[in-house]
């Protein structure tokens, strides 16, 4: 089994399977139900929607069965702790657990008192690493390539998704450049040189424009009408004329109409927002075969479905 916590956990090499595998599944017309018999939980602390329900399709497809824990209608109610109720989960003979939570780091604090596979479905501000496993996904389907130019614009700072997206394109040797608000973008991050305040400036030269929402549930600081810190970094027709035309957007999800994307953009020809969270169910099948180490065994039933 294998814990799956942090993008920087994963070597490139594992990164360009998962990544493969996810692809490859996308094109079977019939999957091997691999994972039969085996139980799924997603414990979402944080709301979701894509997340939740991918690894819950994935599972399904795979032949696993799910038991979604429902935060509001818990025992959660009565003071049970978050670690309290994955160790009640895992007495139920579960074999995989997917985790949400508020706090950073939080994911990695139970994989070490649980003896099933946890999978970090977003922590905090930390990191979102299935969420990157299918944006590069996406972007290998599109450009055949991962050492891409690509701009993440938006609020940087409370971006979990930003910092396995970094992290995943730079095992590629990506050129990623981050821009948005001063106040919404670090002065420095890791892995990334060009951090810009000038948006037609970012997208001049780049081949993808990640947008990513305000994540105002994180905000310490209270803003009166937050939304104009982001007037100038709106992904619309009008900046993507500074972009090249080649230039694909992207958005992880959920978007806000008209903050950071505008109306016309979201869906539009250039948009992968769709085929993100359509690939989110092949990367998650992927992940879910890679937590429970069943490679051979998929490999194998494969082989004789053949
Ligand atoms: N991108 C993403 O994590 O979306 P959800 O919050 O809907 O899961």
């Amino acid at each position: 089994m294998r814990h799956v916590l942090d993008m920087k956990d994963f070597s490139k090499e594992e990164v360009e399977r998962l990544v493969e595998r996810a692809l490859q599944l996308k094109k079977m017309r019939q999957r091997p139900k691999a994972l039969r018999g085996k139980f799924l939980a997603t414990a979402f602390f944080e709301p979701s929607t894509r997340t939740k329900l991918s690894f819950q399709r994935a599972a399904k497809e795979l032949g696993m069965k799910v038991i979604d824990f429902i935060t509001e209608i818990s025992s959660l109610r009565k003071g049970e702790t978050d670690l309290d109720t994955l160790l009640t989960l895992e007495a139920m003979e579960i074999n995989a657990i997917v985790v949400r939570t508020r706090k950073n780091e939080a994911p990695k604090y139970f994989a070490q008192h649980l003896s099933v596979p946890v999978i970090n479905g977003g922590d905090g501000t930390n990191e979102h690493p299935t969420q990157a496993f299918l944006d590069l996904t996406t972007l290998y389907e599109h450009f055949a390539k991962l050492d891409l130019r690509v701009a993440i614009v938006g609020d940087i700072l409370h971006s979990r998704v930003a910092r396995s997206l970094v992290e995943g394109l730079n095992k590629f040797g990506a050129n990623v450049r981050l821009c948005g608000p001063e106040e919404f973008v670090p002065k420095t991050f890791p892995g990334v040189e060009l951090i810009a305040h000038d948006l037609r400036e970012a997208v001049k030269d780049v081949d993808a424009i990640y947008t990513l929402r305000i994540q105002k549930e994180r905000l310490e600081q209270v803003f009166d009408n937050v939304e104009e810190f982001f007037i100038e970094y709106q992904i619309n027709e009008e900046i993507l004329k500074a972009a090249p035309s080649h230039a694909v957007i992207m958005h992880p999800g959920p978007i806000n109409r008209n903050v950071e994307i505008s109306d016309e953009v979201a869906y539009s020809k250039r948009s992968l927002i769709l085929n993100q969270v359509k690939n989110g169910v092949y990367a998650r099948m992927a992940v879910l075969e890679e937590a429970l180490r069943l490679d051979e065994t998929v490999r194998s039933l494969e082989e004789s479905m053949a």
